[in-house]
């Protein structure tokens, strides 16, 4: 079968590197977040010329809460940054955004942004997934303890209350940096997903990349545990 069959739908991506770019340019840290959220913003810029439903980025861990308190007030001002800054492009751009994690458990200024711009991206096609706040273990356990609240406890009942229920299955699954882990990242939604781990630190991730990362997609033989 020809790649032009097998386009991915829902592609997610660890975007990982953003201390390790800086180290070796020896700028501060924050920097290498800084131009991190540069590298979203051109991915994001990009997703109109692929034929990608939905794109998924885990920008914030809850295990990231354990690096040091001025790390954590960069990304989350970086955070609040992004969103004023880009959230008219996402409207114009038909992006509809969508979070992924317990982020009404981040400062309150940030919940009512994050509030607002679901409101004003609510009628948008193309989706832009954000894990914030997120861990894959929790948010299994607040499905299963959900789905046992209303009754049987089944693989659908579970799906049901993911933070992903919304979104498309996940096809491909990216992580930068060269590390080869998922670090709690949607574990139940990757059963099946295909996996590329690419030596790139995130700074440094273009369209391109993501180009080829679809095109590497395409030539992938999926077989579901069939033969
Ligand atoms: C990823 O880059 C960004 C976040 C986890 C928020 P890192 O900050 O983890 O960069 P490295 O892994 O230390 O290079
Ligand atoms: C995963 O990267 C989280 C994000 C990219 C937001 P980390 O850098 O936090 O993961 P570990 O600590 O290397 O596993
Ligand atoms: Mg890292």
């Amino acid at each position: 079968m020809s790649g032009e069959g097998r386009h991915a739908r829902h592609v997610a991506i660890i975007m990982d590197g953003n201390g390790r770019w800086a180290k070796r340019k020896h700028l501060p840290r924050a920097m290498g977040h800084r131009r991190g959220v540069e590298a979203v913003r051109e991915l994001v810029r990009s997703l109109k010329d692929t034929r990608i439903e939905c794109l998924t980025l885990y920008a914030f861990s809850s295990e990231n809460w354990k690096r040091p308190e001025d790390e954590v007030d960069d990304l989350m001002n970086l955070m609040r940054r992004f969103i004023k800054s880009d959230l008219p492009e996402f409207i114009a751009n038909d992006v509809k955004l969508h979070i992924l994690g317990d982020w009404q458990g981040l400062a309150p200024d940030i919940v009512a942004m994050l509030e607002d711009a679901l409101e004003k991206t609510s009628h948008g096609s193309r989706t832009l997934a954000v894990a914030l706040n997120y861990g894959s273990h929790a948010e299994i356990a607040q499905a299963a303890r959900k789905a046992a609240e209303e009754g049987e406890v089944t693989e659908e009942s579970i799906e049901r209350h993911l933070y992903s229920a919304p979104l498309p299955p996940l096809d491909l699954l990216i992580r930068t940096s060269g590390e080869i882990r998922l670090s709690n990242f949607l574990l139940w939604q990757a059963a099946y997903a295909e996996m590329l781990f690419v030596d790139v630190l995130w700074p440094d991730f273009t369209p391109d990349h993501l180009k080829h990362a679809l095109a590497d997609f395409a030539e992938r033989e999926r077989r579901f545990g069939g033969r």
